[in-house]
């Protein structure tokens, strides 16, 4: 994997948003939102500390030794010793593939119960930001009910029901957390292997989209960044905050405006979402043959196939003081800008690895 590219967007956030002294714990800091929000912290000068899982591949993202810490979701025993002194917790770390609905459990409920029992045991009244997801939510062509308690969200994916046990974790400890619950819509950027595939499509000599144009938010990852600092310097600030771009799109509209950006014209041809879905079905059989979980496959499918992925803005806006800066058009410019063999040779897996 490479080095966490220097996003050129590096949100400034707004005056007086920073976390309480001594180090912030970040979970998921070798993935693709924790590595541009872990270098955002660090370009200000606060401290930070990472738990990770594997600290030569961490090293290879360009983590910093100093601020490693070794340990894992599935090992509850350590992550007592990660959170023990901690100032804030930014919980990024998660399953977004899996080869059956027990693998996202595993990471995305299991996994955030132990680090909110864990939070919760040893620093109670910690600042702890969950980065949950719009999937937990639900499908919403209007962004309403995206903001709901999880007793009214309707997940229609495996992933996003555990993004959302995930969220009941936390709110389990309410008592003894100062929690708050962010959901992401699709994040983009560079460096990350749901973007290169997005472009493959886009820029493919046709591009396979939806047959019904269903209205889309997306967020680009610096943005999507700002939101946290925001979160985690709003202490005392409790609630479940969707989070939305600038502008909201569709899939054939991304598509176009992501060739735009890459001063190319897309070609797009529209698939029923039957014959999508059954397409997701085969790559589910072909990931379990191969024992590796894969982006494309029939839990997406079961996302794409939603009435629309729209967020509602106002409580991130209202509470939070968070408004998205970045177009559609200027972040894949900026994304291409800084991984330029998106727009050549780029050799995409969509399993992930
Ligand atoms: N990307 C999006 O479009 C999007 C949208 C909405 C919400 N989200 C949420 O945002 C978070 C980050 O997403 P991302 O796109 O950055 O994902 P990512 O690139 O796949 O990174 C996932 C991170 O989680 C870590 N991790 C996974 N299982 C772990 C475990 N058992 N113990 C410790 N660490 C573990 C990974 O560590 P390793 O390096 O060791 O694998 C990696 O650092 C996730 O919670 C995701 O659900 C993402």
């Amino acid at each position: 994997m490479a080095a966490a590219p220097d996003n050129s967007f590096a949100a400034p956030v707004s005056p007086g948003a920073r976390p309480p002294a001594g180090p912030v714990l970040v979970t998921g800091a070798t993935g693709f939102i924790g590595r541009a929000f872990a270098a955002s912290l660090r370009r200000e000068g606060i401290a930070l500390r990472c738990l990770v899982r594997d600290p030569r591949r961490a090293l290879a993202v360009g983590l910093p030794a100093s601020e490693l810490v070794h340990g894992s979701l599935d090992q509850p025993e350590s992550l007592g010793p990660a959170v023990e002194g901690a100032s804030a917790i930014v919980h990024l770390a998660g399953a977004t593939r899996a080869l059956d609905a027990a693998g996202f459990r595993r990471a995305n409920a299991e996994g955030t119960a132990a680090l909110a029992a864990a939070a919760a045991g040893r620093s109670p009244g910690l600042r702890f930001v969950q980065v949950s997801s719009l999937a937990a939510a639900g499908p919403s062509p209007d962004g309403r009910g995206t903001g709901a308690a999880p007793s009214d969200c309707r997940p229609c994916s495996r992933y996003g029901q555990s993004k959302l046990d995930g969220e009941r974790e936390v709110l389990a400890r309410a008592d003894r957390l100062d929690w708050c619950v962010i959901r992401p819509p699709i994040v983009y950027g560079p460096g990350d292997d749901g973007t290169r595939l997005l472009v493959k499509q886009a820029l493919g000599w046709v591009s396979p989209v939806p047959s019904v144009r269903r209205p889309l938010s997306l967020v680009h990852v610096d943005d999507l960044v700002a939101a946290l600092r925001l979160a985690l310097a709003s202490t005392g600030v409790h609630g479940f905050f969707p989070i939305d771009g600038p502008e909201r799109s569709d899939t054939s509209s991304l598509v176009a405006a992501i060739a735009a950006a890459a001063g190319r014209r897309a070609r797009c041809l529209p698939i029923p979402m039957f014959l999508a879905r059954g397409a997701g079905h085969l790559a589910d059989l072909v990931h379990r043959i191969r024992g590796v979980p894969g982006f494309f496959c029939a839990d997406k499918l079961r996302e794409a196939s939603a009435v629309g992925w729209v967020a509602d803005p106002v409580p991130a806006r209202e509470r939070l003081g968070f408004t998205a800066r970045i177009a559609i058009a200027a972040g894949f410019a900026a994304t291409f800008a800084a991984e330029p063999e998106l727009l050549g040779s780029a050799r995409i897996n969509p399993a992930g690895g």
